[in-house]
């Protein structure tokens, strides 16, 4: 008899399937609109992606969007847009996936590291402030998990210092600040369609802007930077030539028909991400040392993450040791994420060690991402809730 163990002790896990952190929707309109795109003339770049990028530019109240292959080419090209080269200097985050700090790599440029606001999980604007230098191009800052950067004090300090901003807006696709969606402010704001991000179109991303000579520069760069329509051959159709060194980023018409279903359910999806959250803030509420993500005023979140923390002392276990006990109830939770300064290539490149950015090494010690996605079930939350209850219950 194992009674109410947690898995890892012996007792029954509490999914008798696993289930991960993140998971995309997918319905027969998706389907329908997928095989449609497959019957018609264009499964590479045609007329879906024109529509796409449309309805992503009305969504998020811009100007422009240009659909690419996935959230690290939309960074990449947005680096690229601007020149960035040698001697040049971006300013980001320890705390985020690597692509964030491709805008550097991809270029040349450098990506100098700044803590973060433990509250939000996201760029701090006062270690912006000190990191600045006269090699200083561009800052791009993320939207944790969803939640917004101080956009404000990000923006003041670019216009001060005559900065870019690249928002990496991967996680906060949906997001409102003060009723303006996030990527809406200057000068570019990248998004991901992974699967397991707010919205999907398998693999893809998007550069937003209001700035037309940059959405030019990107459109260029994703086609090879190509001109269609050189001056001078207007007689010869066929004259196309290119003008530097691009990319074939493009996404496929059979992807933009399913960003399309995707973005229709947005709202749906935002709903029920949050009736989620809301679930989980409850249940968490009475649970010492597990704290749970903080929600700014202005902010209506569309939360790519639940990313809760985990104090050992007051928990009863280490986030580590969490993370392996939920393995055990198959809830597969995950870490986001390794700091930058963690790994070989950011250290043995750019020299950062361990030890540089106590809040962001702080954040990482704690943090642990629960399950969050729209299609998850109720059953599926009360486990979650109950296993983690348990453990605590086990362990205080
Ligand atoms: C913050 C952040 N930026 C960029 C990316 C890259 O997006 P993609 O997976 O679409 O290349 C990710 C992906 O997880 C991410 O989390």
């Amino acid at each position: 008899m194992t009674g109410d163990l947690p898995a890892i002790d012996g007792g029954e896990p509490a999914l008798s399937e696993p289930i991960g952190y993140g998971g995309q929707s997918i319905g027969e309109e998706e389907k329908v609109a997928i095989c449609e795109a497959l019957e018609s003339d264009y499964v590479t770049r045609g007329p879906r992606v024109d529509e796409f990028e449309d309805r992503l530019a009305e969504f998020v109240g811009v100007d422009h969007a240009i659909a690419t292959t996935s959230g690290t080419t939309a960074l990449q090209l947005a680096g690229d847009a601007i020149d960035l080269g040698p001697g040049d200097e971006i300013i980001t985050t320890p705390l985020t996936f690597v692509a964030t700090a491709y805008p550097a790599c991809h270029t040349g440029a450098t990506p100098v590291l700044a803590d973060i606001d433990t509250e939000t999980r996201t760029i701090d604007p006062d270690a912006v402030r000190d990191a600045i230098t006269e090699d200083t191009r561009a800052l791009v800052p993320m939207h944790y998990g969803g939640h917004p950067c101080d956009v404000d004090e990000l923006l003041s300090i670019a216009d001060t210092h005559d900065l870019t901003v690249i928002w990496d807006a991967c996680h906060a696709f949906g997001t409102t600040l003060e009723g303006n969606q996030v990527g809406s402010e200057p000068d570019m704001a990248t998004f991901s369609f992974h699967p397991v991000k707010n919205i999907t179109t398998g693999e893809g991303g998007a550069v937003v802007t209001d700035d037309d000579e940059l959405a030019d520069r990107l459109r260029a760069l994703r086609s090879f930077d190509m001109n269609y329509e050189p001056e001078g051959h207007e007689e010869e159709p066929w004259y196309q030539v290119t003008e530097g060194v691009g990319y074939n980023y493009n996404i496929t018409d059979i992807q933009a028909a399913l960003g399309l279903e995707q973005i229709d359910k947005v709202e749906s999806f935002k709903r029920r991400r949050q009736e989620i959250m809301a679930q989980y803030d409850q249940a968490f509420e009475e649970v010492p040392g597990l704290r749970t993500p903080v929600v700014k005023d202005g902010v209506d979140p569309m939360f790519h993450l639940y990313a809760v923390e985990i104090v050992e002392d007051e928990f009863g276990c280490s986030r580590t040791k969490f993370v392996n006990a939920m393995h055990a109830e198959n809830i597969y939770v995950q870490v986001h994420y390794v700091p930058l300064h963690y790994h070989p290539f950011f250290q043995e490149e750019y020299g950062y060690e361990r030890g540089q950015f106590p809040e962001t090494e702080a954040v990482y010690d704690r943090i642990v991402s629960l399950p969050l996605y729209p299609a998850m079930s109720d059953d599926e939350v009360d486990s979650i809730i109950h296993a983690i209850h348990r453990l605590h219950n086990t362990r205080r």
